[in-house]
């Protein structure tokens, strides 16, 4: 496996759960762009078989490195960003800390991850193989996202690529994040506005937006189907340290509101609460 085949089969489960993302990056590319993959982000939970240190190993062995370790306290996730000698995109791996939410919430995940088989986990089409357990109810995907609206996600969807990110640096025919913002919202796509249009400043060296996420219909228990939140497309400007290397890391108070792309009731305050 190389790296260009693993982000071509990422890629691939990407637009399939997030068909707007493919239709971004044709709009983008039609203006004669060569569009460059800043760095993809995958959500799972802290349990074996599907833990962080678990999954590690498949990207070491595609020649990634640790990098910087990430805490989102408000969340309960921890993190580790990834980088690649040979350029590849940055790779941002993320679980949820599940002893830190309620017990219902444990033995819902701890239940999901006893159905992963350790052979699929052997494999690194464990990042685009999809759900790998049967399909929770839809009153549990709720009850999952009163708590934590990541833990609802990966119980849906399972852990797989939740973004890629267009690398603003790699852009010629924008001048700025901000004008590649502007195109996308002139080309009807929503973007996430908590925390401010655009994340982070040339201070801490990184900027980042995101377009709110996609939503497609998903299968849940006893064949109900619903439209929930998929996958969004982020935007990340880099800018040089003191030393003039590009800053290779993230930055968590922003990554912490980038997250919230996925979460419609955080957004959208008419959504709150809302059941159905
Ligand atoms: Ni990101």
């Amino acid at each position: 496996m190389t790296p260009e085949q693993f982000f071509t089969h990422l890629w691939q489960d990407y637009i399939a759960i997030a068909p707007a993302a493919a239709r971004l990056h044709a709009r983008v590319a039609a203006r004669g762009e060569r569009i460059v993959n800043d760095h993809v982000a995958f959500r799972s939970f802290d349990l074996d078989p599907i833990g962080l240190a678990q999954l590690e190993p498949h990207l070491l062995a595609l020649g990634y490195r640790r990098f910087e370790p990430y805490v989102f306290e408000d969340k309960g996730l921890r993190a580790w960003g990834y980088v690649h000698p040979g350029g590849h995109p940055r790779i941002f791996l993320s679980e949820l800390e599940t002893r830190r939410f309620s017990r219902d919430l444990q033995n819902l995940v701890a239940g999901l991850c006893r159905q992963v088989p350790a052979a699929a986990v052997a494999d690194p089409s464990i990042f685009w193989a999809g759900r790998p357990w049967a399909p929770v109810s839809h009153a549990t995907w709720q009850a999952l996202r009163d708590e934590s609206e990541y833990a609802a996600w990966v119980a849906a969807l399972g852990l797989r690529a939740n973004h890629f990110t267009i690398s603003v640096n790699a852009l010629t025919t924008f001048a700025d994040l901000p004008a590649l913002l502007d195109f996308v919202e002139a080309e009807g796509f929503v973007l996430n506005t908590a925390g401010g249009r655009i994340k982070g400043s040339p201070e801490v060296l990184l900027e980042q937006a995101a377009t709110l996420a996609d939503r497609v219909p998903v299968a849940f228990a006893g064949g109900e189907v619903h439209d929930i939140p998929t996958c969004y497309y982020e935007f990340a400007r880099r800018y040089p340290r003191p030393d003039g290397e590009l800053y290779e890391g993230f930055v968590a108070a922003s990554a912490d509101r980038i997250f919230e792309s996925t979460d419609t009731r955080a957004i959208d305050p008419t959504r709150g609460g809302q059941t159905s």
